[in-house]
This record gives C-alpha cells, sequence and structure tokens, in this order.
C-alpha cells in the first residue's frame, strides 16, 4: 500500500510511520516542521525514520496541510491508496492563547485533506480525533454513543468539526474515514509539552513540577505501542455503513454512510499523582510539587470505553503504566545523554 501519513514528523506520526514501513508499505511523510516545540526533536525523529528498516520505501515533504495548492499538488502527483491524517495543531492550552493556529492547521488543513482524497480515489482515511471532545460530559467511561456537544477549548472543537466534516464527505462522495479519539498518549519519543516529558525534565534538573487541579484528575494515558497498533488494525478496515442506523434514533458513533468514530485509550484511568509516583519510581528521584488548581480549558477526568474498537479490530491496550512510564524515562535519559 502507499500510505500519506501527515504529522509523520510528530510523536504519533513518526511511530505510525515506523511501523507502516515495518511491514512493507511505502509511505510519503509530510509535515511543516513548526516550532511548537523543540524542532530538532522533530528532526531526531524523521532521522531515525530514515534510519530505520525499509527506509527506502520512505519519502517526505515539508509540507503544510493549509497550502491547498501544495496539498493538490502533492494528492495528484502520488496516488495514495489510504491516508493516515496526524497533522494538526495540538493542546488544549495552547489553543486558549492561540486560536487561530487552531482554525489554520485543524479545520482549513483538514478540508484540503478531505478534498484530496475526494478527488484522488483514496481508499480509507483515518484521522486523529481527541478524548477532549467529551467536554463537560461526565458519564464515565465516555462512549463513542453519546453526544459530544460541550467541547470546553477550541482544539476540542476543531476536533469534534473534524468528525463532522469526515461525516459529510463519507455520505457526499461515499469515502471511507474514520476518526480515532486519543487518550493521552505518551511514550519514547514524546512530547515536550506534555506532562510526562515536562515532569521528567524538571524533576531531573530538581525544578518543582506544576501539577494542576492538585494532582486529582484522572487521566486514560495510552502507551505509544498500543496507539499504534490501533491505527494501523483501523487503518487496514475502511469504515463502512451500519446497516442498523436509523435517523430516528441517531447513533453518534456510526452512520449510513461509512464512516466511523472510536476511542482509542487504556481503559485504565490512572489519578496524576499515581503517574508522578512513577515517574518518580523510574527516576529514582523525588518531585517537588507546585500544586495548583485545573487549568482552563482542561477537563477533570477522562476515560475510554474501548468496547467498539475491540469489536471492530480486537483492539487491545496492554502496556501497563508503569512500564510505559519507565520505557519512556530510559528513552528520555539515553536521548538527552547523547
Ligand atoms: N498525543 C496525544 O496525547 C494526543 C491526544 C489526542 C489527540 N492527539 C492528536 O493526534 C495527532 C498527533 O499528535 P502528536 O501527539 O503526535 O502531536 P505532534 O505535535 O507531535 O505531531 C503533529 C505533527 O504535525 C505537524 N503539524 C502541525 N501543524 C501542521 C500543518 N499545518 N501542516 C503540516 N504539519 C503540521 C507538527 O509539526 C507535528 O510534527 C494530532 O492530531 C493530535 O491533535 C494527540
Amino acid at each position: 500500500m502507499k500510505v500519506l501519513v501527515t504529522g509523520a514528523a510528530g510523536f504519533i506520526g513518526s511511530h505510525v510511520t515506523l511501523r507502516l514501513l515495518e511491514r512493507g508499505d511505502e509511505v510519503v511523510g509530510i509535515d511543516n516542521l513548526n516550532d511548537y516545540y523543540d524542532v530538532s526533536l522533530k528532526e531526531a525523529r524523521l532521522e531515525r525514520i530514515r534510519e530505520s528498516q525499509g527506509a527506502e520505501c520512505f519519502s517526505f515533504e515539508k509540507l503544510d496541510v493549509e497550502d491547498r495548492q501544495g496539498m493538490e499538488r502533492l494528492f495528484s502527483g502520488q496516488g495514495f491508496d489510504r491516508v493516515v491524517h496526524l497533522a494538526a495543531q495540538a493542546g488544549v492550552r495552547y489553543s486558549i492563547e492561540n486560536p487561530r493556529a487552531y482554525i489554520d492547521s485543524n479545520i482549513v488543513g483538514f478540508l484540503n485533506i478531505l478534498e484530496g482524497c475526494r478527488h484522488h480515489g483514496v481508499e480509507h482515511l483515518v484521522y486523529a480525533s481527541s478524548s477532549s471532545v467529551y467536554g463537560a460530559n461526565e458519564t464515565m467511561p465516555f462512549s463513542e454513543h453519546d453526544n459530544i456537544d460541550h467541547p470546553l477549548s477550541l482544539y476540542a472543537a476543531t476536533k469534534k468539526s473534524n468528525e463532522l466534516m469526515a461525516h459529510t464527505y463519507s455520505h457526499l462522495y461515499n469515502l471511507p474515514t474514520t476518526g480515532l479519539r486519543f487518550f493521552t498518549v505518551y511514550g519514547p519519543w514524546g512530547r515536550p509539552d506534555m506532562a510526562l516529558f515536562l515532569f521528567t525534565r524538571a524533576i531531573l534538573e530538581g525544578r518543582p513540577i506544576d501539577v494542576f487541579n492538585y494532582g486529582k484528575h484522572r487521566r486514560d494515558f495510552t502507551y505509544i505501542d498500543d496507539i499504534v497498533e490501533g491505527v494501523i488494525r483501523t487503518l487496514d478496515k475502511p469504515a463502512d455503513p451500519n446497516p442498523a442506523w436509523t435517523g430516528k434514533t441517531p447513533d453518534p458513533a456510526t452512520s449510513k454512510a461509512p464512516w466511523r468514530v472510536f476511542n482509542i485509550g487504556n481503559q485504565r484511568p490512572v489519578e496524576l499523582l499515581t503517574y508522578i509516583d512513577c515517574i518518580e519510581k523510574a527516576l529514582g528521584k523525588k518531585a517537588e510539587m507546585n500544586l495548583l488548581p485545573l487549568q482552563p480549558g482542561d477537563v477533570p477526568d477522562t476515560y475510554a470505553d474501548v468496547e467498539s474498537l475491540v469489536e471492530w479490530v480486537d483492539y487491545k491496550p496492554s502496556v501497563p503504566v508503569e512500564e510505559g512510564v519507565a520505557r519512556f524515562v530510559q528513552w528520555y535519559q539515553t536521548f538527552y545523554k547523547s
């Protein structure tokens, strides 16, 4: 298969790319290499891909998904079988200060992806949504069959918009699309703006860490390898219409069109203080904590119901948080020493 991976220099995109190459797919990666966080980490991830097994089937282009002409040229020149769209402006907190970055990358960019898929016969589009779409929902675990009409950040609103935009393309043009709602992904080569990275760095440097919501919120932390497995399995099974779907009692997770959305989480939420405890154990060093209130835009708890994905592709998250955190810490210490 020839697969386009957008956000290929990103945390999840680089891992997905490696897995596709490993199994013999051809991958075209794009990324605008923006400086939202350390660009040298993005370049190092690309270097890792170029040195990997299967690298001869990888090509990379620095390209912005907002660039309409660039995206049209890419799609018409390449003939992709399938697309994994992971490029986005990520992060909840940053969306409060920089709302426009989210509209540009996540809405305009997503339209360019949909148009490319529509006009060039792509068999299946898998794209990143987020657990943050659950916003003010409090029924736990979060289910795809519940409505998600109360986002708490613009980031969440753009991800929900992607699901809606995808639905119209699935309906109008019969384009199979699958949205994956990722739940706090962590692991080696992770993102410097996320808690695990920030905490590990601060603890090692002897600085205090900012612990929001007094460390009481729970997150369904999901290890990167489990996410990659779910992405690949989903990519291999194009969305199809749900024959039982009816407009009289519309199921929010499926459709008459070839459109699906799934949670992809660990189904084992962990309190932030427990997560910090895992980091301390892996580092052999105690954290000094600034206990602070919940940040605007953040949700108190996330907990994924993954039964639909289990049923769809036999998804089985397997890495416990203690082990995943230890693997991250080991990677961090090796990477930054070298
Ligand atoms: N990591 C998580 O916990 C998590 C949770 C929920 C959803 N997601 C979503 O998963 C996807 C991947 O996340 P990630 O953690 O790997 O983030 P990331 O920031 O590491 O990766 C995204 C990549 O996309 C690139 N990018 C951003 N805007 C672009 C644009 N306009 N054009 C081209 N490239 C662009 C960035 O340079 C980056 O390399 C994103 O859509 C994100 O919103 C991630």
